[in-house]
């Protein structure tokens, strides 16, 4: 942890993993966690994985319509909410409060160490009405969740993607702008013991 509260990731693990055709055998819903932390390494490797930068340039590891990179990865932790930066790999800090609870109204949400809160910049989103606008944010979300799916099929994490949520109330708590559409939530964390 740096004197600004951020966290300094290590450098994300990019080889290794089950084999694609495992992980994607594996791959599934769960809503039982155990309250055990992830540790540092392994989240780095699992943010890089949903939506890291890739190979080359300015790909990352999930598309997005004309690589407008809209989304952002909220990181809702036992110690405080931070926001992914994929540049320097480093959770900044956003509010020193453990915000869990509000990233969802079902009862493991609290429990399981990570909730994940996709945030689509939508005012990066040109060029569409609103309707377009808002099915981009959400379709760009769905390949992102299933990246943090497939990692975790492949480390053995439990996790789900969820809709269920208070957005009004996240919203305001994480002082997002308008233009800044909450799309889904995912918990993550290892499975209940
Ligand atoms: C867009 C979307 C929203 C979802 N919202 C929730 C939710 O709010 N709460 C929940 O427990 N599961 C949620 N799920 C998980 C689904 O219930 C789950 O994917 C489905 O039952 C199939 O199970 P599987 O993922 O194990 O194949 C959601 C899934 C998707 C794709």
């Amino acid at each position: 942890m740096t004197a600004n509260g951020n966290i300094v990731l290590p450098a994300p693990q990019r080889e290794g993993g089950l084999p694609l055709m495992e992980a994607l055998m594996k791959r599934r819903s769960s809503r039982k966690f155990s309250e055990r932390e992830i540790d540092l390494q392994t989240l780095s490797d699992l943010l890089w994985a949903t939506f890291g930068f890739g190979g080359g340039g300015k790909r990352r590891t999930a598309p997005s319509s004309h690589n407008r990179q809209e989304t952002d990865l909220y990181v809702a932790l036992a110690s405080g909410t931070y926001v992914y930066d994929p540049v320097e790999n480093v959770l900044k800090l956003v509010l020193a409060e453990d915000i869990r609870a509000l990233t969802g109204m079902q009862d493991f949400v609290p429990v399981a160490p990570l909730n994940l809160v996709y945030v689509a910049d939508t005012s990066k989103i040109t060029g569409k009405d609103e309707r377009g606008t808002i099915e981009t944010a959400y379709v760009d979300t769905g390949f992102i969740s299933q990246n943090a799916y497939l990692f975790c099929a492949s480390a053995g994490l439990s996790t789900v993607t969820r809709a269920m949520i208070d957005k009004q109330a996240l919203a305001a708590k994480l002082s997002l702008r308008s233009e800044q559409v909450i799309t889904l939530a995912q918990t993550v964390g290892y499975p209940e013991e």
